[in-house]
Protein backbone atom coordinates (compact mmCIF):
# COMPACT_ATOMS: atom_id res chain seq x y z
CA UNK A 1 0.00 0.00 0.00
CA UNK A 2 1.38 3.49 -0.74
CA UNK A 3 -0.29 6.65 0.87
CA UNK A 4 -0.72 9.61 -1.65
CA UNK A 5 -2.47 11.76 1.54
CA UNK A 6 -6.18 12.72 2.71
CA UNK A 7 -8.98 12.16 0.43
CA UNK A 8 -9.67 16.39 0.68
CA UNK A 9 -6.40 16.20 -2.09
CA UNK A 10 -8.96 15.53 -4.71
CA UNK A 11 -11.86 17.49 -4.56
CA UNK A 12 -14.92 15.70 -5.39
CA UNK A 13 -15.68 15.89 -9.05
CA UNK A 14 -12.64 16.60 -9.98
CA UNK A 15 -8.99 14.43 -10.36
CA UNK A 16 -5.92 15.09 -9.59
CA UNK A 17 -2.06 14.14 -11.13
CA UNK A 18 0.57 12.31 -8.42
CA UNK A 19 3.90 11.43 -8.68
CA UNK A 20 4.26 8.34 -7.42
CA UNK A 21 8.36 6.60 -7.86
CA UNK A 22 8.69 8.76 -10.57
CA UNK A 23 5.02 7.22 -12.07
CA UNK A 24 2.65 9.96 -12.89
CA UNK A 25 -1.26 8.76 -11.60
CA UNK A 26 -4.19 10.29 -12.40
CA UNK A 27 -6.43 9.84 -8.82
CA UNK A 28 -10.30 10.63 -9.41
CA UNK A 29 -13.14 11.41 -7.32
CA UNK A 30 -16.67 11.02 -8.34
CA UNK A 31 -19.32 13.17 -6.92
CA UNK A 32 -20.59 9.86 -5.25
CA UNK A 33 -17.56 9.40 -3.82
CA UNK A 34 -16.01 6.63 -6.07
CA UNK A 35 -12.32 6.92 -6.33
CA UNK A 36 -10.16 5.88 -9.41
CA UNK A 37 -6.79 5.66 -10.35
CA UNK A 38 -5.51 5.58 -13.82
CA UNK A 39 -1.98 6.93 -15.87
CA UNK A 40 -2.32 10.47 -15.96
CA UNK A 41 -1.53 11.14 -19.34
CA UNK A 42 -4.18 10.16 -21.95
CA UNK A 43 -2.84 7.45 -24.61
CA UNK A 44 -4.09 9.65 -27.65
CA UNK A 45 -1.80 12.51 -27.17
CA UNK A 46 -0.52 13.29 -23.84
CA UNK A 47 -3.51 14.98 -22.75
CA UNK A 48 -4.01 15.53 -18.90
CA UNK A 49 -6.74 13.48 -17.96
CA UNK A 50 -7.17 15.22 -14.05
CA UNK A 51 -7.79 18.22 -15.91
CA UNK A 52 -10.71 16.29 -17.84
CA UNK A 53 -14.59 16.41 -17.14
CA UNK A 54 -15.43 13.99 -14.70
CA UNK A 55 -18.78 12.36 -14.06
CA UNK A 56 -20.74 8.98 -14.31
CA UNK A 57 -17.77 7.25 -13.53
CA UNK A 58 -15.81 8.11 -17.26
CA UNK A 59 -13.24 11.14 -17.40
CA UNK A 60 -13.27 12.84 -20.97
CA UNK A 61 -9.85 14.61 -22.25
CA UNK A 62 -9.67 17.81 -22.12
CA UNK A 63 -7.79 18.19 -25.39
CA UNK A 64 -9.81 16.06 -28.20
CA UNK A 65 -13.05 15.15 -25.55
CA UNK A 66 -12.40 11.74 -26.01
CA UNK A 67 -14.02 9.46 -23.33
CA UNK A 68 -12.92 6.87 -21.11
CA UNK A 69 -14.46 4.54 -18.48
CA UNK A 70 -12.72 4.71 -14.76
CA UNK A 71 -12.71 1.46 -13.60
CA UNK A 72 -11.93 -0.53 -16.62
CA UNK A 73 -9.71 2.26 -18.77
CA UNK A 74 -11.53 1.52 -21.85
CA UNK A 75 -11.63 4.56 -24.48
CA UNK A 76 -15.61 4.74 -25.01
CA UNK A 77 -16.42 4.84 -28.92
CA UNK A 78 -13.44 6.11 -30.09
CA UNK A 79 -10.32 4.39 -31.76
CA UNK A 80 -7.33 5.02 -29.09
CA UNK A 81 -5.72 2.51 -26.46
CA UNK A 82 -7.21 1.81 -22.84
CA UNK A 83 -5.81 3.88 -19.62
CA UNK A 84 -4.10 1.91 -17.51
CA UNK A 85 -5.83 1.21 -14.22
CA UNK A 86 -4.55 0.81 -10.42
CA UNK A 87 -6.17 -0.49 -7.55
CA UNK A 88 -7.10 2.57 -5.22
CA UNK A 89 -8.69 2.78 -1.62
CA UNK A 90 -9.57 5.24 1.17
CA UNK A 91 -9.02 3.84 4.28
CA UNK A 92 -9.22 6.12 7.54
CA UNK A 93 -9.76 9.53 5.24
CA UNK A 94 -6.43 8.85 2.85
CA UNK A 95 -5.84 7.69 -0.33
CA UNK A 96 -3.87 4.36 -0.85
CA UNK A 97 -2.66 2.58 -3.60
CA UNK A 98 -2.58 -0.47 -3.71
CA UNK A 99 0.49 -2.31 -4.66
CA UNK A 100 0.09 -5.11 -7.54
CA UNK A 101 1.61 -8.40 -6.30
CA UNK A 102 3.65 -10.68 -9.15
CA UNK A 103 1.50 -13.83 -9.85
CA UNK A 104 1.64 -16.60 -7.57
CA UNK A 105 3.52 -19.31 -9.27
CA UNK A 106 2.72 -22.45 -7.40
CA UNK A 107 5.50 -25.78 -7.05
CA UNK A 108 4.56 -28.63 -9.53
S1 LIG B 1 -4.92 13.91 -26.03
FE1 LIG B 1 -6.65 13.08 -25.03
S2 LIG B 1 -8.14 12.95 -26.56
FE2 LIG B 1 -6.39 13.72 -27.57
Amino acid sequence: MKRLGPIDLVALGEGRTFDVDGERIAVFRTRDGQVFATQADCPHRGGPLADGIVGAASVICPLHARRFDLASGACRGDDCAPLKTYPIEIRDGALFLVEERAPLHLAP
